[in-house]
Formats: structure tokens, sequence, C-alpha cells
């Protein structure tokens, strides 16, 4: 049988890289990031694969390193980039597998990103607008693919981590 992972998926600034390694813990997981992957791959940054290939050069290699991290035996926990929704490819791939959406208000969105030293070269001089139009493009698409949406405003890492966890016992056979 393949594997079944929980895979995260959510706007910038949703918390998938800090529930993510969390959330891994919690389940006795590894823990993988898409985003992280994507770097080791190319020996860059994202923002000098955007600056200096293209945000396409971007996606090719997203889809390449989802499709690696889900083809992979071991069950783990993934977060993934806030765009991997947008190819049809990607959302196909998430179709077996458990996918959490982090849902959060642009407010929540907006502090975080502001707080985080995480470089997000999509985001560009005006991160509220910019996230608000983000939100409106991408909300259908984290509905279609995910089983369980998770509200964060106002939840500390570990009280969504705990969310999640509940949430998914009965998809993943986890702690049964
Ligand atoms: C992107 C989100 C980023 C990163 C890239 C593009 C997006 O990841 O993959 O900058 O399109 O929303 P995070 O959601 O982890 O910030």
């Amino acid at each position: 049988m393949t594997a079944r992972h929980v895979v995260l998926v959510g706007l910038m600034g949703s918390g998938k890289s800090s529930v993510g390694r969390h959330l891994a813990e919690t389940l006795g997981r590894p823990f993988v990031d898409t985003d992280l992957e994507v770097e080791k791959a190319e020996g860059r940054t994202i923002t000098d694969i955007f600056r200096t290939s293209g945000e396409e050069a971007f996606r090719d290699a997203e889809e390449a390193i989802l499709d690696r991290v889900l083809g992979e035996d071991r069950e783990s926990v993934v977060a993934t980039g806030g765009g991997v929704v947008l190819r049809e490819a990607n959302r196909s791939r998430l179709h077996n597998h458990c996918v959490v959406w982090l849902r959060a208000e642009t407010d929540t969105l907006v502090e975080r990103v502001e707080r985080s030293r995480h470089e997000r070269p999509l985001l560009g001089d005006d991160p509220r607008s910019r996230l608000e139009s983000l939100a409106a493009e991408r909300a259908r698409l984290y509905l279609d693919v995910s089983d369980v949406a998770v509200d964060v405003d106002g939840r500390s890492v570990p009280v969504v981590v705990d969310l999640i966890a509940e949430a998914i016992r009965p998809i993943t056979r986890l702690g049964a």
C-alpha cells in the first residue's frame, strides 16, 4: 500500500512549517518542508529562483519535489508552499493523502509574515493587498484539496497541533 502522508496547505504565514514540525513530533513521523527541499535541490534560495529564473521555474521545481516527497514510503508530515495548489497536477497528487488546510484571516497572515525573517518574493511591498488577492484566488483550491480545515487565528502552535491530531485521527488511523 502507498504511504498516506499528512500534508499541510494554506497561505504564507498560516504556520505550515512551525505547526508541521510540532505535529510531526506529536505523531512520531518525519517532517518534510517542500520549500526547504526545493532550496536544497536547486542549491539556491527561493528568492533567488524567483529573481533569476522566474515563478514558473520555481513551480516546476516545487512540482518535482512534491512528487518525490509524496512518493516516499515512510509516512511523513509535509509542509508545502502556499502556491502548491495552483497546478492541477499537484492537486491530483494530493488526492490520496490526508490534507489539512490551515485557514487564517488576513490580519493574522500579515502580522505573521511581517514578523518572520523568511523572505517571500511574491508579497512585494504591500503584503496585505497581496495576501487578500491570493486568498481570493486560492481559497477554493485549498477547500477542494483538503480533508480537514483548521482555523489558526488567535491559536498557539500546540493548540493547532492538538486540533489537527484530533481531526485527522479517524482519517489516518493514527492513535487508533
Ligand atoms: C509561495 C509561498 C512560499 C514559497 C514561495 C511561493 C506562494 O511558501 O513557496 O515563496 O505562492 O504562496 P510559504 O507558504 O511557506 O511561505
